[in-house]
Formats: structure tokens, sequence, C-alpha cells
């Protein structure tokens, strides 16, 4: 059984060496996450990667092999590649149940400052409100949802984007669900709908202290102005969650395409 965390990168490199070329995009991000990062946190999400991350078919699928670390290898499963696809206002209840582990996932380590507070009393609150709140939009015309599926057709990431009054893009939710983290499911949202909203400077909102946060720092939004206090819902739930608007211009969002192309190009 491999624990070391040398040997976990070995084995990551092991599995991604002479399959690269052939991987998709996701699996490129996949990697590049891993060699990047060399902390504990990172070496976790290699332990998960490399169990994710197998094997990569030669075909538009990929075929999915447990790390030898996990005392399961060569189990395989096969995942469609990153299709990003219109939402349709049936997939509403896929969308809540991703809001909602997304939440909860992002806001489990944020402060809480009531007895008897957490994110659990947030997401129960949530669980009430969100269906309705998630209908509704799905249902407005200006409002574009992008959904990623399982190969089953489940939804397991979306994101939200509209055209402002002043022509800027402006994004709302951005949600993958745990499991997925850093596996490209996210990037692949994220750049459909900044080609959907075109050449303009993207509006965005984070809660300071959460991945989300760290993510559209890394794609090259800034803050713009100080953080806000923590919503409403939030508070009510005890939480500490400041909010921060953030903006991603022109010239940054076309550099981060451009990055996104020549890694591409690189496969
Ligand atoms: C935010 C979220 C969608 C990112 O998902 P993810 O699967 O980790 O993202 P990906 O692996 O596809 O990466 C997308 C980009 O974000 C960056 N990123 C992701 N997590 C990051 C982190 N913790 N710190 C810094 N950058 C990060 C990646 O490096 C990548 O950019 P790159 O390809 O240019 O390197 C995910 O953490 C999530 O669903 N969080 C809970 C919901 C939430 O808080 N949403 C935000 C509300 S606006």
């Amino acid at each position: 059984m491999r624990n070391n965390p040398c040997d976990i990168l070995v084995g990551v490199a092991e599995v991604a060496t002479g399959e690269m070329r052939r991987a998709s995009k996701a699996i490129w991000h996949g990697y590049e996450n891993i060699v990047r990062n060399s902390d504990e946190a990172a070496i976790n999400t290699a332990v998960c990667d490399a169990k994710c991350y197998g094997e990569i078919n030669t075909d538009r699928g990929l075929a999915w092999r447990s790390h030898p670390s996990d005392g399961t290898a060569g189990a395989r499963r096969v995942m469609q590649q990153h299709v990003i696809t219109d939402a349709t206002v049936t997939d509403a209840d896929d969308i809540v149940r991703v809001f909602l582990d997304g939440c909860r996932e992002a806001y489990k380590d944020l402060p809480v400052v009531k007895k008897d507070g957490g994110v659990d009393v947030l997401i129960a609150d949530m669980t009430e409100r969100k269906p309705a709140d998630f209908s509704r939009q799905l249902a407005d015309d200006s409002i574009k949802f992008f959904v990623h599926r399982t190969p089953e057709g489940k939804v397991d990431g979306f994101i939200e984007a509209t055209i402002r009054p002043d022509g800027r893009g402006q994004l709302y939710a951005w949600h993958v669900s745990p499991e997925l983290h850093r596996t490209g499911v996210a990037r692949a949202l994220m750049r459909t709908a900044l080609e959907y909203m075109g050449d303009v400077a993207v509006h965005s909102n984070t809660t300071n202290g959460t991945k989300a946060y760290g993510a559209h720092r890394n794609l090259g939004f800034t803050p713009v102005g100080k953080p806000t206090s923590t919503p409403p819902p939030m508070a009510a739930a005890g939480l500490v969650g400041w909010q921060q608007n953030m903006i991603l211009s022109r010239e940054a969002r076309a550099a981060l395409l451009a990055r996104w192309d020549q890694q591409d190009a690189m496969l």
C-alpha cells in the first residue's frame, strides 16, 4: 500500500506519463494542479486525482482506474468528457442539489458565531427557498444556465450567467459536485460562460475564505471595493461570510482564454 506522499506523487506521474498527450484538457488540468503544488492539500488532491484519473482511453471517453494506494488498481469506469450544455427547467432539482452540496462544502469551515448555528442551519433554510428561486431563474430567458452531466444525465455542475444592462457579463452561481472538484468541470463551465458573455468585462461575487475565492483570483478576477458584510441568510445561520465583488477585465478574460488554449494545444 502506498502512503508516502512522494510515492503517491510518483504514482500520479506514472499514471500521467505517456498518457498525457492523449488526455483531455480536463485530465491535463488535473495533472497540472498536482505538479504545480506540493503541499499537503495538494497531495490529498493527488491521491484523489490518482484514484479518479487512472488511465486515459484512446477514444473520446475517459477510462478511470483506481490508484494502487487504494488497493483497487484495475477497477475501471468510463466517464464522458466535459461536455457543457444549456440547462432546461427540468434540471431544477439537480441544480438545487448541486448548489446545496457545493454550499455545504464551501461554507463548512467558515467561522460560526451563534450557538446552534452553522452550515446545516443555512442548508436547511436554503433547502426551503432555493427550489423556487432556481425554477424562477431557469424560466427567465435573460439568465443563462450551463450544465455538466454525469453519463447518466444527472447534472453535477452548473454555472449561471447573464448580460447586464451595461453590456458587461455577470456570473451568479458556479458550482460543481464536491467529488468532481479539481477535475476541470468547473473550468469547462467557466469557459463556456465566458464565451457566451463575449468580449466583455465579467463581474462575480464570492465569499471570502472559500475555495471559490482562490479560484476566482487564480483565473484573473480582481476584488472590487472592500468586502461587504455577511448576507442575511448566512448571518441568520450564525456564519461569518464576508462577500467580495470581483471583476475579470476584458484583458484578463482574453488572457485567460489564451492561456487555456495554449495549455490545450500542448496535448
Ligand atoms: C468554485 C468551484 C466551482 C471550483 O471547482 P473546481 O473543480 O475546484 O475547479 P477546477 O478544478 O475546474 O478549476 C477551475 C479553475 O479554478 C482554479 N481553482 C480551483 N480551486 C482552486 C483553489 N482552491 N485555489 C486556487 N485556484 C483554484 C483552478 O486552478 C482552475 O484554474 P486553471 O485551470 O486556470 O488552473 C468549486 O470549488 C465549487 O463548486 N465550490 C462550491 C461552490 C462555490 O463556492 N461556488 C462559488 C460561488 S460563486
